[in-house]
């Protein structure tokens, strides 16, 4: 079975100093960088948007993640794809036209990912599986990070692994992974892992390597 990999989320990070973080964390073993985007709307938090990710792009080759929170999204996409992000994920919530995001993302030459909210239905994804490399799958309710690991969604994930079937499509979990939670949703069916702040407690390389290898051991 292949290698899961680990998608720390730079929102636990310190934003004084992003470019140093993104370097830290990609040389501490990242496998890629998430990039949480919200937009004070569809979330009840505001982060940051293309300029800061084109600022951060040449700090290294990592896949750039790019989970957006915001809607509408579809007059975001080409600003997003031109500042370097490699995967462009969209919500399902943010809608309404799920299948023309995916669409455009695809046109332009990006990964196209849909994220649910842990309250929303798998059933969501069924139309539009051949216009996916990607399914978030949120384990926490979306807009801050260090909240708690919400054991619902285990379910979904066995269900969205199903549904996926053959397609080579990353199922991806976000919100609340530790440790002990990492497990969970690997035995389910989950190959990506995102980690915000159980990667980035301690504050330095030293410790975001041990976070990450402690993930991974698990
Ligand atoms: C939440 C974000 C997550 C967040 C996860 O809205 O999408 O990526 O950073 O943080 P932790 O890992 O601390 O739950
Ligand atoms: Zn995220």
């Amino acid at each position: 079975t292949a290698k899961t990999i680990i998608a720390p989320s730079v929102l636990s990070s310190d934003f004084s100093r992003l470019g140093d973080e993104v370097e830290a964390v990609a040389r501490a073993g990242a496998d890629w960088i998430h990039l949480d985007v919200m937009d004070g709307h569809f979330v009840p938090n505001i982060t940051f948007g293309p300029p800061v990710i084109k600022t951060i792009r040449d700090r290294t080759d990592k896949v750039f993640d790019c989970h957006l929170m915001i809607a509408p999204a579809d007059p975001y996409l080409a600003a997003f794809a031109d500042a370097g992000c490699d995967i462009i994920t969209v919500h399902a919530e943010a809608g309404p036209h799920l299948d023309r995001s995916l669409q455009a993302i695809r046109s332009l030459g990006k990964k196209a990912g849909v994220s649910l909210n842990p309250s929303t239905p798998e059933s969501v994804i069924e139309y539009v599986l051949d216009r996916l490399d990607l399914v978030l799958l949120m384990t926490v309710n979306p807009g801050f990070g260090g909240q708690a690991f919400i054991s619902a969604v285990i379910d979904k994930v066995r269900r969205v692994k199903a549904l996926v079937g053959q397609r080579p499509i990353d199922i991806e979990i976000d919100g609340g992974v530790t440790p002990e939670t990492a497990p969970l949703v690997t035995a389910a069916g989950a190959n990506v892992l995102v980690a915000g702040s159980a990667v980035f407690k301690g504050g330095t390389e030293a410790a975001y390597r041990a976070n990450i290898g402690a993930i991974r051991q698990a």
